[in-house]
């Protein structure tokens, strides 16, 4: 005899193999949108009824019904069932039970292909919204933090190479517009997970008189997809949404490099609090800043989740394939590694302990202001490449002597370039050199701060 609670097995002369049942199941993972589905079918059955299809009795049941199976769900009660494939199955199996052919009739005018694009978007654009919530929370926690720092001089780096004083708040404050260009992407990819698939039914849309643009509202969706073999067949808007993620993820490994760079003691530059570290089982002195660690490492498994997902895509001919149940795992994985992410680090980097001591020193000990020399040297008059020649020299010389530009008497400093006078020692100073940069998206204290100002009112925060 063949299970008849499956939905399909009327079709079948032998029940399905076992591995072949495990394999194509997927209400391990599937059922993490049970509370969508049930929305979406809420809607669904509210419509059935406004347009006659189905009867208020019936309707009136399926919300009973559905309403206790939530309750179910969430006091975690309900029996999952691999021989029901997946939450769609199970829960419309449940709903049959309790409220008989008012449950069976609730797939009107409904496919699970529909039904599953649906719930993911549903779903998907939950997650979008925590996840901004999240980015707010850390470009909240590096404002302040870059506030506080608005005038600590640290080295800019080219090629990791001292390059140019900067301060710590404006460097926190390149972190802080990645961040806001990646909200920016998120918000736009949200606006199209944010439409309405069910009413495409398996493909061709249904003969029955759906009013699809009342779900639409109903669920909060700001309209439908337009075709009905698009509306079931592509998942663009995961792909979208995972490669935002992955740019996301991309600017916070970038920064953990940084926060790794920074904590070890050769630069000295930071501390990170002991509850984000961890010791060594071997080595007495280590602490070792895993979890900044692992962000760089979890990079690479959301950038394969994009991949997974766009190669998932490539091939299907539309519409629906079986193919699309494989883009929950990695869009679930990419949330929740995401969301872990964006969590810790809020808190983290509020923790971090600087040593500013560390940081100017490091700026003195790398020629840092060599740049604001030669600058000085042409506002004398000096060709630039004559100025950055003469630069090089002292430069040298200062090396050969074991001390900063700014530690060289006058008379050392002209032997390099008759051009210069007193006034020198204003630009060799780290402090000089940062002050000198007050244009828009400079160095600056006082830039820094205005940024910082500009941040705060753009997060309607001021
Ligand atoms: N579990 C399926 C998925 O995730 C639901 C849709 C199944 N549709 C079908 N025609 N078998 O995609």
């Amino acid at each position: 005899m063949q299970d008849k609670s499956k939905g399909w097995s009327g079709r079948f002369s032998e029940p399905v193999d076992a591995l072949v049942k495990r394999y194509t199941a997927s209400v391990a993972f599937d059922k993490r949108l049970a509370e969508f589905d049930i929305q979406g079918s809420l809607a669904h059955a509210s419509m059935l009824a406004a347009q006659g299809i189905i009867s208020k009795e019936d309707l009136a049941a399926i919300e009973r019904g559905l309403a206790e199976i939530l309750q179910e769900i969430r006091s975690g009660r309900f029996e999952w069932s691999i021989d029901l494939e997946d939450v769609h199955l199970n829960i419309e199996k449940r709903l049959t039970d309790k409220v008989g052919d008012a449950g069976k009739r609730l797939h009107t005018g409904r496919s699970r292909n529909d039904q599953v694009a649906t719930d993911v978007r549903l779903w998907l654009r939950t997650a979008v919204d925590d996840i901004l919530g999240l980015i707010r929370r850390l470009q909240l926690t590096l404002l302040d933090l870059a506030e506080q720092h608005a005038d600590t001089v640290m080295p800019g780096y080219t090629h990791l190479q001292v390059a140019q004083p900067v301060t710590f708040g404006h460097h926190l404050m390149a972190y802080f517009e990645m961040l806001k260009r990646d909200a920016e992407r998120l918000t736009d990819c949200r606006r199209r997970i944010n439409r309405l698939p069910l009413g495409a039914t398996a493909l061709a849309g249904s003969s029955f008189p759906l009013d699809r643009e009342s779900v639409a509202r109903s669920l909060g969706f700001e309209g439908v997809c337009e075709n009905s073999l698009d509306a079931v067949s592509d998942r663009d808007f995961a792909i979208e949404f995972t490669a935002a993620a992955a740019l996301l993820m991309t600017h916070l490994s970038r920064l953990s490099e940084e926060l790794i760079l920074w904590s070890s003691p050769r630069f000295g530059f930071i501390s990170i609090a002991d509850r984000y570290c961890t010791g060594s089982s071997i080595m007495p002195q280590k602490k070792n800043p895993d979890v900044p660690e692992l962000v760089r490492g979890k990079t690479g498994r959301i950038n394969g989740h994009l991949v997974a997902l766009l190669t998932l895509m490539k091939g299907q001919p539309l519409a629906y394939n079986k193919d699309n149940q494989e883009d929950k795992e990695p869009l679930f994985d990419t949330v929740d590694t995401l969301v872990d992410t964006l969590t810790l680090y809020a808190d983290l980097m509020r923790g971090i302990q600087v040593n500013k001591a560390a940081m100017r020193q490091a700026v003195l000990e790398g020629f840092a202001t060599a740049t604001d020399l030669a600058d000085y040297l042409v506002k004398k008059g000096l060709p630039f490449r004559d100025a950055h020649e003469a630069v090089a020299r002292a430069v040298r010389h200062a090396e050969a002597k074991g001390c900063d530009l700014s530690d060289l008497s006058l008379e050392e400093l002209r032997a390099f370039c008759a051009l210069v006078d007193a006034d020198v020692y204003g630009v060799l100073t780290p402090e000089g050199s940062l002050a000198s940069r007050r244009h828009i998206g400079g160095t600056a204290p006082e830039q820094v701060r205005a940024a910082i100002a500009r941040a705060r009112k753009a997060l309607g925060c001021d």
